[in-house]
């Protein structure tokens, strides 16, 4: 069974009382409306690295995935749209992720539970990281998005660091290629639906 996206970056077991290791990219920072705005639009998932068997099984089978984040900022909740590749086809899929402002943490209800993932933007503000299971070694991992595919050599420095912290060797980082990605006519065709709506509106 192949896991999408969110279901791989937010269904690992729920954060517990956090025990953040001492590293500064790692430390937890409340969401305000600014981080809200800054993490509205396209993203693409760059690379990831999980110390938990079947996510880091399910990783693997990702070839690409590019998703919009729309929040609400009365609501508290993100509005996620997924255009993820794998086995070379496209699986589109929406939800509602929710917001814990304080705790600067998203989360996704599934299967009964609320599964968390601290949102952590990196230097350059065009990047951030989704930290999952800070406290729990044997299951921690790291996500990091970019606003473009290709990231530069800072932007995942940033990412190296904090898996350092983690004590999860570079080797061991499981990349997309955006080459394969086999959504973009179907985003297209998004585009154009949307476009038609508006127009009739
Ligand atoms: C992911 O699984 C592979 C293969 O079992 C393993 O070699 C690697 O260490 C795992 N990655 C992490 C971050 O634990
Ligand atoms: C946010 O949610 C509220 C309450 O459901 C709704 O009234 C409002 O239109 C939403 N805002 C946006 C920008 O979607
Ligand atoms: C955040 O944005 C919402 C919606 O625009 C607004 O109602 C709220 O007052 C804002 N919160 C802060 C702290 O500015
Ligand atoms: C969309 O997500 C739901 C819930 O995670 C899942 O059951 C469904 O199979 C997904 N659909 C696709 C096309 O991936
Ligand atoms: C924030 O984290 C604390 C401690 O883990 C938890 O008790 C609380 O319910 C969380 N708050 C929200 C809004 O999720």
């Amino acid at each position: 069974m192949a896991l999408s996206w969110v279901l791989t970056v937010l269904s690992l077991l729920p954060l517990l009382e956090a025990q953040i290791p001492l590293c500064a990219n790692l430390v937890p920072v409340p969401i305000t409306n600014a981080t809200l705005d800054l993490i509205t639009g396209k993203w693409f998932y760059i690379a990831s690295a999980f110390r938990n068997e079947e996510y880091n099984k399910s990783v693997q089978e990702i070839q690409a995935t590019f998703f919009y984040f729309t929040p609400n900022k009365t609501e508290d909740t993100i509005f996620l749209r997924e255009y993820q590749t794998r086995q070379d086809q496209c699986f589109y899929n929406t939800t509602y992720l929710n917001v814990q402002r304080e705790n600067g943490t998203i989360s996704r209800y599934e299967g009964g539970q609320e599964h968390f993932a601290h949102l952590l933007i990196l230097r350059d503000r065009k990047t951030y990281m989704l930290a999952f299971n800070v406290n729990d070694e044997k299951n921690w991992g790291l996500s990091v998005y970019a606003d473009k595919p290709e990231t530069t050599k800072e932007q995942l420095g940033e990412f190296y660091e904090a898996l350092d912290c983690l004590h999860i060797p570079k080797s061991e980082v499981v990349y997309t290629d955006q080459k394969k990605d086999k959504c973009e006519p179907l985003e297209k065709q998004h585009e154009k639906e949307r476009k038609q709506e508006e127009g009739e509106s």
